[in-house]
């Protein structure tokens, strides 16, 4: 075969002459065509999907859409979380659909009504950002950490949860001591906390990009 007519073939008819030649042997009973989508699929991918963490006990549905969970006098450390969402092509998806829910500065869920909750929407540059309080700690609960839903059309719902690199619980060294919480399965869910401000008015800032696999 001439190197002309190899640059001429598409990824998807080069993956089904490997497959016709040997050089790719299907061992599934999945068709070959649905493999070899699977397998360009995965080739084109440029970002890894943000890792999945439980979905908690304390989920409620439809949370009114705020972007200011802290009111005003609330006791905690002020935090801004803001962040984009992409899917694993690297494509911004705005209007991706984000739930999030944490404890107040105390470490309590509000299970009556909706605070320390809001149902997100993200602008048209997949950008989302939220204003609240650090989480607490809770006794079932090792680690703060706020939950959070992502949904967009055509990818996987995406549940995971934010972790906090100056938890005293990774007592300073979260890639040594993340593992501390059992449900952290990954390092990457750790973000990095930025102060900002001066001491009498010092706020957290937070940046968490969520990365959804195609559906
Ligand atoms: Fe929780």
């Amino acid at each position: 075969m001439s190197s002309r007519l190899l640059f001429s073939l598409s990824r998807r008819e080069m993956l089904q002459k490997c497959m016709a030649m040997g050089a790719i042997t299907i061992a599934s009973s999945v068709s070959r065509d649905a493999m070899a989508a699977a397998f360009e699929a995965r080739e084109r991918e440029l970002r890894k999907p943000t890792p999945s963490n439980d979905l908690g006990p304390f989920y409620k549905r439809r949370a009114p859409n705020s972007m200011n969970l802290r009111a005003t006098g609330d006791p905690g450390l002020p935090l801004g979380v803001s962040g984009r969402v992409f899917d694993t092509l690297g494509q911004i998806l705005p209007q991706a659909t984000l739930e999030v829910w944490q404890t107040d500065h105390y470490g309590h869920y509000d299970i009556e009504g909706y605070r320390y909750r809001s149902t997100l929407i993200a602008d048209s540059q997949g950008e989302y950002k939220f204003d609240s309080v650090m989480p607490g700690h809770y006794p079932d609960r090792v680690c703060q950490h706020i939950h959070c839903l992502v949904t967009a059309p055509g990818c996987k719902p995406l549940i995971t949860q934010l972790y906090f690199a100056s938890d005293r619980v990774f007592d300073g060294d979260p890639d040594r001591n993340f593992t501390r919480d059992p449900l952290i399965h990954s390092r990457e869910l750790v973000r990095p906390v930025i102060l900002t401000g001066d001491p009498k008015d010092i706020k957290a800032i937070v940046r968490f990009d969520l990365c959804l696999e195609r559906a």
